[in-house]
């Protein structure tokens, strides 16, 4: 059987450091494709070169031509331009809705089955547009933000329990954004909820530190966002839909109801499987969570509407 294939587009830290992690761990090939002429030829070279010492046998190319991006499994789309001084958030949604909405047609084009992932911010409206662009079902279409808000939580959870952060099982569900909903009485260590091991108000201030992760990154490095932990969270997902294995995972998917939320994108626990998400699934929240959660995906609809996009 030949290696799944994987387009990764955008050369940028988040593309290639997820390209790194899916060749090393030698889950499948890649195709690296940026609009930057030699970045991504360069990027996917220099991987290869480390192969010898890595021990992996996946392939990476490198290409600004969509054409070698054929017939792909999966389209991970990491491209766009991050927030500058100045720029209004609305600027990037209709800059990066352009970026994504090219991208999308030209993936389609060519992997006219492939399941994609959106990682682009904003995360939420961005995997509407490539769903409505592509034109694919929505199961084939989702983002990454509930993996990467998750991990994050967890990692503080573990770091306040001083255990293992593999031991702890965290969730966030809702937009990635300010308003995301850290859900702590699902969020367990060892199995068992945090609620009753750690402190209300200190919850209450890992949650907050949860909300502004994205932003704490930032803040540190000035010029770029965060790329090690975002990497880590796609690569989740695609193990988990090429596996096959029905591993639950909060995701920006399409809802028709579920949470009482219909046809929006937004965050929320799904199973993925070799066909993408095969269904969400509904756990138990408190009164003001599904208010939260709500207001959150309410928010993703008023910016969806601010896109033109091209039915
Ligand atoms: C983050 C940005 C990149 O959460 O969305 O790090």
């Amino acid at each position: 059987m030949s290696n799944p294939k994987i387009t990764v587009v955008g050369a940028g830290f988040v593309g290639a450091t997820t390209a790194q992690r899916i060749v090393e761990k030698d889950i499948a090939d890649v195709v690296l494709i940026d609009i930057v002429e030699g970045l991504p030829q360069g990027k996917a070279l220099d991987m290869m070169e480390s192969a010898p010492i890595e021990g992996f046998r996946s392939r990476i190319v490198g290409t600004n031509d969509y054409a070698d991006t054929k017939n792909s499994d999966i389209i991970i789309i990491t491209a766009g331009l991050a927030r500058k001084p100045g720029m209004s958030r609305d600027d990037l949604l209709a800059k990066n809705a352009d970026i994504i909405s090219g991208i999308v047609r030209a993936c389609a084009k060519e992997s006219p089955d492939a399941i994609i992932i959106v990682v682009t911010n904003p995360l939420d409206v961005m995997t509407y547009l490539a769903w409505k662009t592509s034109g694919f079902k929505p199961n084939r279409v989702f983002g990454m933000a509930g993996a990467l808000d998750s991990a994050r939580y967890g990692y503080f959870v573990a770091d306040e329990m001083k255990c293992a952060p593999g031991e702890v099982d965290a969730v966030v569900l809702g937009g990635h954004g300010d308003q995301m909903v850290p859900v702590p009485k699902h969020t367990t260590v060892k199995g068992k909820s945090i609620v009753g091991m750690i402190d209300p108000k200190r919850i209450e201030e890992i949650n907050q530190r949860t909300r502004d992760g994205g932003a704490e990154i930032v803040k540190h490095l000035k010029t770029g966002s965060a790329f090690y932990a975002p990497s880590s969270s796609v690569v989740r997902m695609v193990r988990a839909i090429l596996q096959d294995s029905g591993e639950v995972i909060p995701c920006c998917v399409y809802l028709t109801g579920q949470y009482g939320i219909k046809d929006v994108y937004c965050g929320v626990p799904a199973r993925l499987g070799r066909n993408g998400v095969r269904d969400v699934v509904e756990i138990e929240l408190t009164e003001e969570e599904k208010t939260e959660l709500t207001a959150s995906a309410e928010h993703v609809r008023e910016n969806c509407a601010k896109l033109k996009v091209p039915v």
